[in-house]
């Protein structure tokens, strides 16, 4: 059996390893992708906590995956081998339950999470379900594309959720993979753009990216500086810091939205009575429609702004996101 390299997680705790492995073969409705580049996401640390339904082990992260189709299982269509294509978060359906032929995707109880219930893209090569697959640009690098997947969709899809129109404040709370997509989003979508982010680095950066204003949340009491802008009418959380995030429920006005996308590990706290004063709500949101990213940031040239790192460096670049100290994204790069 011809051999790869991956990166994988072995156990609940454990680190991040790599190991030579067998090169998987791609099953009905699938494709073996020759990986060219995987985004690091913030999510890729579930399987280090090992807190998922259908987790098992040992386990591939990477869930923004750029590849190219080099075999296809039976049943697949439409893709020929050397397409380049993108997978997300959502690793696809599986086509045949009654729930897919009605078209009712999202109640297919066979769904699977790229890189979680399945192998994801720290790897040479990866089996994909064709209903997963992304069509990649020729004019977009493998490197810059990954981010689109995840950070890319999952910003851009909830912002355009929010019904926020041209005009309105719209702040991004934590400036990393996702954040640094969303100011992107929210000036091309012609929002007031207001970046917030602990301490005075990333300012210029944030500017540079598309925000009017900027917030240094260690600084400043970021909700009151929110209202002297006059109340946003979104707050796009991607900061992973429960009290941080309760914290700008005040920053919102009429019709305030804030939006959570930041996975927590903890319970948010907060006076429900807050949300009265201008009808202000809290909502989740899940990535959603890799495509649509993908072509809106082609359409008003949004690029991520990445670093990137050989498949045998995925410690480091992991190490580099959860630090916040990466310009923007890390994204693994496979020899391409
Ligand atoms: N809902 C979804 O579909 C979805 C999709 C992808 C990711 N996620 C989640 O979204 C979050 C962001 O992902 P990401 O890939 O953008 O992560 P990231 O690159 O690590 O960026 C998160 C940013 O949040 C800020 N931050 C980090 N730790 C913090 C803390 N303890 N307190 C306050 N601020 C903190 C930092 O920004 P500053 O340095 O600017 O403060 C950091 O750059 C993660 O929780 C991830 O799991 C959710
Ligand atoms: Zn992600």
């Amino acid at each position: 059996m011809p051999l790869m390299n991956a990166v994988q997680v072995a156990g609940p705790g454990a680190d991040l390893e790599m190991v030579q492995t067998e090169i998987p073969e791609p099953g009905e409705r699938e494709v073996l992708l020759k990986v060219e580049a995987c985004g690091v996401c913030h999510g890729d640390a579930i399987p280090m906590h090992g807190r998922y339904p259908g987790l098992s082990y040992p386990r591939v992260p990477g869930h923004e995956v750029v590849g190219v189709v080099t075999r296809r299982g039976a049943g697949v269509s439409g893709w020929e081998v050397g397409a380049r294509v993108g997978v997300g978060w959502s690793g696809g359906h599986c086509m045949v339950c009654e729930a897919c032929a009605d078209g009712d995707y999202p109640s297919c109880e066979d769904s699977r999470v790229t890189g979680l219930s399945v192998d994801g893209g720290y790897a040479e090569y990866m089996v994909a379900r064709s209903s997963a697959l992304v069509s990649i640009p020729d004019e977009l690098s493998s490197a810059d594309a990954a981010p689109l997947l995840c950070a890319g969709a999952t910003t851009f899809s909830a912002l355009k959720s929010s019904g926020a129109a041209g005009g309105d404040t719209v702040a991004v709370h934590g400036i990393g993979g996702l954040g640094h997509l969303a100011l992107q989003y929210a000036s091309r979508l012609g929002y007031r753009t207001v970046a917030l982010s602990r301490g005075p680095q990333k300012e210029t950066l944030a500017r540079e990216l598309g925000a009017h204003a900027y917030i240094d949340t260690d600084a400043t009491d970021a909700a009151a500086a929110l209202q002297e802008l006059g109340g946003a009418r979104v707050i796009l959380c991607t900061a992973p810091n429960v009290t941080a995030i309760a914290g700008l429920i005040d920053g919102l006005g009429m019709d305030g939205q804030l939006i959570i996308v930041a996975g927590l590990s903890e319970p948010l706290s907060f006076y429900p009575g807050k949300l009265f004063r201008g009808g202000r709500s809290i909502k989740g949101w899940h990535g959603q429609r890799p495509a649509d990213a993908v072509e809106f940031s082609m359409r008003f040239s949004i690029m991520p702004m990445i670093e990137t790192f050989p498949l045998e460096r995925a410690a480091e670049a992991f190490e580099k996101m959860m630090s916040a100290t990466v310009r923007f994204r890390s994204v693994l790069t496979m020899g391409a």
